[in-house]
């Protein structure tokens, strides 16, 4: 009960800190926090936001890229305009979407990703946070391919199973891969912040995120799963009885 008030009492003041500096949402301190301690956008930088309704993340992004930077947006919601920002309604994981997100771009390379995307909330914690990771493997497999030589990619990640594996995978595009929670979201939830520092693009077949995801998370499992639809084979295995002296 105590620590339920106090989750909610800090809750309840980061959101009057956000109100009283005419940000959004209280998740602006969180992409404010992670850029104070690991330094991820540059003025004039170019940078994409995932999932970036209702617009706190954009109004911050456009604070630190400037004038001469660019922000574009996509969320399944549309947004109240940031001034300095191009908010997009889509799905990242629709190819329709994802190409009015190459427009706007408009430029060849994206110097930082910043995504804070989070799926419908069913309340089942162990469908939200599985179907979180694979939300967030498919923004890795359409973004990285955007991303800059030495650029950085900040995602969000739900603590739990395959976690560790989302890590390993993408720590080979990537100098530093680290872990940091922000003040403004702990001991509020489960959710942390992937940093990911200085890409280092990793060519070949298996550069992409989600099957090996997947793969990973049926070997956790033990294999994959008998099919059923497979007609039975007549088995030639007998079992012989010993002869006893009289037969
Ligand atoms: C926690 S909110 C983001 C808050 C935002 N960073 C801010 O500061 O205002 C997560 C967002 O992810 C969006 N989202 C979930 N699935 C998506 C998808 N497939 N494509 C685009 N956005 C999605 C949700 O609509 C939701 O608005």
């Amino acid at each position: 009960m105590v620590d339920r008030w106090v989750q909610d009492h800090q809750r309840d003041s980061w959101r009057k800190q956000a109100k009283a500096s005419g940000y959004r949402a209280r998740s602006a301190f969180k992409l404010k926090q992670i850029h104070d301690r690991h330094k991820i956008i540059d003025s004039e930088d170019s940078v994409l936001d995932v999932g970036c309704h209702p617009g706190g993340w954009a109004q911050v992004a456009v604070e630190l890229v400037g004038k001469k930077g660019k922000v574009v947006g996509i969320d399944l919601k549309s947004c109240v305009p940031v001034e300095g920002a191009n908010l997009l309604v889509g799905d990242i994981t629709d190819p329709f979407a994802q190409q009015s997100v190459l427009d706007a771009i408009d430029t060849e390379v994206i110097d930082v990703i910043i995504s804070d995307i989070s799926p419908h909330i069913t309340g089942k914690w162990d469908i939200d946070q599985a179907v979180s990771l694979m939300l967030v493997a498919d923004v890795f497999d359409f973004a990285l391919p955007l991303l800059k030589y030495g650029g950085h990619f900040v995602t969000k990640l739900f603590q739990g199973v395959g976690v560790e594996e989302m890590i390993e995978l993408v720590r080979p595009h990537f100098q530093t891969v680290k872990r940091f929670s922000p003040m403004a979201s702990r001991n509020s939830s489960s959710e942390v912040y992937l940093v990911c520092k200085f890409h280092t693009p990793k060519r070949g077949p298996d550069w992409q995120i989600r099957p090996q995801f997947e793969d990973a998370l049926e070997s956790r499992k033990g294999g994959p799963e008998p099919l059923d639809d497979v007609e039975p084979v007549k088995s030639t295995f007998r079992i012989m009885k010993k002869r006893t002296p009289e037969e």
